[in-house]
Formats: C-alpha cells, sequence, structure tokens
C-alpha cells in the first residue's frame, strides 16, 4: 500500500514534464503513464480491487484524481501544439475546399423571363395581375357567353361568390385595356389555375404568358410576324411554325401556333406524339365585344393577343418528359438547370 502511493507520487512528479513536451515526447508519455497495456497508472488502478477495503479507497481516489489531472494536462498541451502548429504555417492551403452551396433561379423562371426579354425588344412592356380574379374579368369581360362549360365549378376553382382563381392570363388582358389608352403592347406572365389532376403533362396550377398588342391599323400580319419572329429568336432561327385555325371566345379570327418539335426536328418522336409538331400558343386578332367591354373604341383600334405555355416550351427545349418534375422542388432536377443569375 505505501510502496503504491510512493509510486503515485513519484508519477505526479512527472505532471510537470507534459507542459515542455513536443509533439512526438507527449504521445510517448501517453502511452507511459495511460497505455492501456503498460501505461504505469493503469498498472495501479489494476491493483486497486485486489487491495484491503480500506486500502482501496485512499489508493483508488489518488489514483482517480492523478488520471484525471494527467489527462487535463495532456488536452491542454494538444491544443497549445496545435495551435501553434496553425500559426507556423503547417496548414494546407492548396487542399480543395467545399463548395458553397448556392441558389438558382428555377428552370420555369428563366424560360418566362427570356420570353418576356425578347418581346422587351420587339417593344413590350412586362405587366402582372392577380391570380383571384372576378367571374367578369375571367370570362364575360371576355366574351364568354354565360352558359359556357369553363364557368363550371367543375372546371375552375371557385375561391368566393364571383371570383375565381383565373383559368388563364387572358383577364389582364381587361385590366389593361380599361386601364391605359392604346397603343397597349404588353406581356404578361403569371400562374393560371384549372381543376386538372396532376399527370406527366398537366397540373392544376401552371404558367402561361399573355401578350396584347392594341392600336390602330393592327393586322393579322402583325400577329404572324411578331410570333414567328419571337419562335425564330428562342429557338433556332430556322425554326418553321405553322398556324392553324383555332376558336376562343375573345378573339376572332383565331389560330393556334406550332414550331417544329425540337427533340426530332420533326421526325417524329414520342414528345411530339410522332406529329413532328409542338403546339405552344393559342392567338387570333382581339374580338371588337372585348373592345367594346373595355370602353375602347373598336372601330377605330383593332389588336391581337396571344397566351402560350412556358412549361410546354420549357420541357420540349430541355427534353424535360413530365411536368411535375416542375413543382416537386428536387434539387436534383432543379441544380442542373442552374445558372448564376444576373
Ligand atoms: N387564354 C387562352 C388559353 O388559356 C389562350 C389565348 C390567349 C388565346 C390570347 C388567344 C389569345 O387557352
Amino acid at each position: 500500500m505505501s510502496d503504491l502511493l510512493a509510486a503515485l507520487n513519484a508519477l505526479r512528479e512527472r505532471l510537470t514534464e507534459v507542459p515542455q513536451a513536443d509533439e512526438r515526447r507527449l504521445r510517448e508519455l501517453k502511452t507511459e503513464i495511460l497505455g492501456r497495456k503498460a501505461g504505469a497508472l493503469t498498472h495501479i488502478l489494476a491493483a486497486v480491487p485486489s487491495l484491503e477495503p480500506k486500502d482501496r479507497k485512499a489508493v483508488g481516489g489518488v489514483a482517480n484524481a492523478l488520471k484525471r489531472d494527467f489527462e487535463t494536462a495532456f488536452a491542454a498541451r494538444e491544443r497549445e501544439l496545435k495551435r501553434a502548429s496553425v500559426a507556423a504555417g503547417d496548414l494546407d492551403l492548396t487542399m480543395p475546399g467545399r463548395a458553397g452551396w448556392q441558389g438558382g433561379l428555377h428552370l420555369v423562371t428563366q424560360v418566362v423571363d427570356e420570353i418576356c426579354e425578347i418581346f422587351r425588344e420587339l417593344g413590350f412592356t412586362r405587366a402582372v395581375g392577380p391570380e383571384a380574379e372576378s367571374e367578369r374579368n375571367n370570362f364575360y369581360a371576355l366574351n364568354f357567353p354565360h352558359d359556357h362549360p369553363a364557368l363550371d365549378a367543375q372546371d375552375s376553382f371557385y375561391v368566393g361568390d364571383g371570383v375565381v382563381l383565373r383559368t388563364h392570363t387572358s383577364p389582364v388582358q381587361i385590366r389593361t385595356l380599361e386601364a391605359y389608352p392604346p397603343p397597349i403592347r404588353v406581356v404578361i406572365p403569371g400562374q393560371v389555375y384549372r381543376r386538372d389532376p396532376f399527370d406527366p403533362s398537366h397540373s392544376p396550377v401552371f404558367e402561361q404568358i399573355e401578350g396584347l398588342v392594341v392600336d390602330e391599323g393592327v393586322t393579322f400580319v402583325d400577329l404572324k410576324a411578331a410570333l414567328t419572329a419571337f419562335a425564330r429568336r428562342f429557338f433556332t432561327s430556322d425554326t418553321t411554325v405553322r398556324f392553324r385555325p383555332s376558336y376562343f371566345p375573345f378573339t376572332e379570327p383565331s389560330a393556334e401556333m406550332d414550331v417544329r418539335c425540337q427533340i426530332c426536328k420533326g421526325s417524329g418522336c414520342p414528345t411530339c406524339k410522332q406529329s413532328g409538331w409542338m403546339e405552344i400558343l393559342g392567338s387570333g386578332m382581339v374580338h371588337p365585344a372585348v373592345l367594346d367591354n373595355c370602353g375602347v373604341d373598336s372601330e377605330r383600334y383593332t389588336g391581337y393577343a396571344f397566351g402560350m405555355g412556358p412549361e410546354r416550351i420549357a420541357m420540349n427545349r430541355y427534353g424535360v418528359s413530365d411536368i411535375r418534375l416542375f413543382w416537386e422542388d428536387d434539387v436534383r432536377f432543379l441544380s442542373q438547370f442552374a445558372r448564376p443569375h444576373r
């Protein structure tokens, strides 16, 4: 027992060596004193259980306290050495860093901005309107008959009496015509809502870009020229387009515009359902009844309007096969299109 206490006292002396130790010496000291197999203090602690009960307490207490003192001293010296080595320039500055995470604009937002930018060059201003819209602006002022199926709650989301989530961006035509006198040239991006289930090509909420031009002497030739110029700027300069007769209550005559499928270049593929064409917008000459509803003189002014779907356009241009990917917010998908923004 006294042998053990003497040995512990001798060990305590060696605490003074710790603050002077260099890295190698520190490792040696740790093994010498606290090493799991041959450590001096480890040996003493291992002998404690075989002592008489009263001695066990005395020796055990001293030995455990000493163990804690050594551990504290070792840790303090290790911190000191580490700090000194960093200060001395042992830091490896060539080690590749961890790249910071950077956000970016959603692909659909990028496409919307790009489309609006092309129209800006053609003299169009960018405008917006609310997503909750009156039935009057969304339907009646646009010359929809009162029994039109789109007015059915089966097809549209009603948020109150006479208020719907707009089913298209065309009501902003009404707002624009009522707020500004011609000449008018606007593009209006925004989200619209329809009671459609989510599937690869439908979503209950999607993006549209509306266009409206009203002035004296605007003709169908202006419509074709502007929309063809847009398609050639957005896709490629040799892109072919075609206009097909169509029907909308608020335009007359009406036409849908197709562009050559960007994926198969017209030879037919699953994305264009083998047609070689992709429908990108509806358009037409503003119906005189719409101008009259907004207090614009339809004898003096004419105009054209169009509405396109940026998601569909983005899907065709980037080969995205499922519209739902735009809503899942999976960064593994979105980051493929990340561009540093300006
Ligand atoms: N609002 C129409 C739609 O959602 C598109 C359109 C806009 C057609 C403007 C003609 C003129 O389908």
